[in-house]
């Protein structure tokens, strides 16, 4: 009795499943590598408003702590920005050089630089003890440039 209703179920379920795996494979490289832009200019804007907010004659507690949060979230989704063929092959306008992929373990161990500075940073960024800041921003920042002067193509 039950039969039908069943395997009609088991289908619907190997459908599903079958599409939510295809789905992220079937991303375009030019979306992702449009979406990885996005983030990293985010990104780029919440380090401005650290440096920004570090220039002012009483820093923004309330900036500096939504900044590291934005700064946090992007360390975490970078891990994704960088699928297969979404490099100098794409034949899309992208500065990611093809050691990012060649050399994926360098690459990766500037991810995680970058990760755990970024964790180190939202630590200290609402504490108001602006030493602490300023420096915690410094080795934050260093991680960027130390990835981009790797795998960054220059302008
Ligand atoms: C692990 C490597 C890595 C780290 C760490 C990293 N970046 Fe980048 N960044 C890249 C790559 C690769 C690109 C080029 C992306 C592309 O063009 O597809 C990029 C691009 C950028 C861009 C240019 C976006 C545009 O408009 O084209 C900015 C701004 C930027 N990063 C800021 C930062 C800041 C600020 C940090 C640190 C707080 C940082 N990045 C950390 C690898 C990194």
């Amino acid at each position: 009795m039950n039969r039908l209703p069943t395997l009609n179920k088991f289908r619907i379920l190997s459908v599903l499943a079958v599409v939510g795996l295809a789905t992220p494979l079937l991303a375009a490289p030019a979306d992702s590598i449009a979406s990885r832009i996005a983030g990293y200019r985010d990104l780029g804007a919440a380090f401005k408003s650290v440096n920004d907010s570090l220039r002012a004659p009483s820093p923004d507690t309330g900036k500096l702590k939504a900044a590291a949060q934005t700064i946090r979230a992007s360390a975490a989704h970078q891990y994704k920005w960088f699928p297969r063929g979404t490099g100098p092959e794409a034949g899309v306008k992208t500065a990611a050089k093809a050691a990012i992929w060649t050399n994926s373990a360098e690459f990766k161990k500037a991810q995680d630089a970058f990760a755990a500075k970024a964790i180190a940073f939202e630590g200290v960024a609402a504490s108001g003890d602006e030493a602490a800041i300023r420096s915690a921003s410094r080795v934050l920042g260093a991680t960027c440039k130390s990835c981009h002067d790797q795998f960054r193509e220059e302008k």
